[in-house]
């Protein structure tokens, strides 16, 4: 097998400008359908936002939280994803985020007991 010698691939194009991102689904459905709006996912994310900023993970080469639209996985709902470890999560409350924030965004230890079980979809 031959490579193009100016052949760019997704992993080695440029260093990463975030270590990690961690995604929110804050998802809203019309009123009686169930979606992680209804889970108060906003309020989840802001928090996690909050947490990463007083570890001091924050900023280019550390840590972004970013809400989502929806992720497709609502029956497992609320959830998140971070990447590029492509670890998802439901949760259930502030403890929870503290413990994804503390564990996995400062430490890189995954929290098993945490993840979103994988044939969990829509
Ligand atoms: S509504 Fe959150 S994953 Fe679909």
């Amino acid at each position: 097998m031959t490579t193009t010698p100016s052949a760019t691939t997704a992993a080695n194009a440029a260093p990463s400008y975030y270590e990690r991102h961690i995604f929110f689904c804050t998802n809203q459905r019309a009123e009686g359908e169930d979606a992680c709006a209804n889970h108060r996912a906003g309020d989840a994310a802001a928090h996690c936002k909050q947490a990463v900023k007083q570890a001091g993970l924050n900023g280019p080469g550390k840590v972004r939280v970013n809400k989502a639209g929806c992720l497709d996985r609502c029956a497992a709902g609320p959830v998140c994803v971070v990447y590029p470890d492509a670890v998802w999560y439901s949760y259930v409350d502030e403890h929870d985020i503290d413990e994804i924030v503390q564990s996995h965004l400062k430490n890189g230890v995954v929290v098993q007991r945490l993840l979103t079980p994988a044939h969990i979809g829509r």
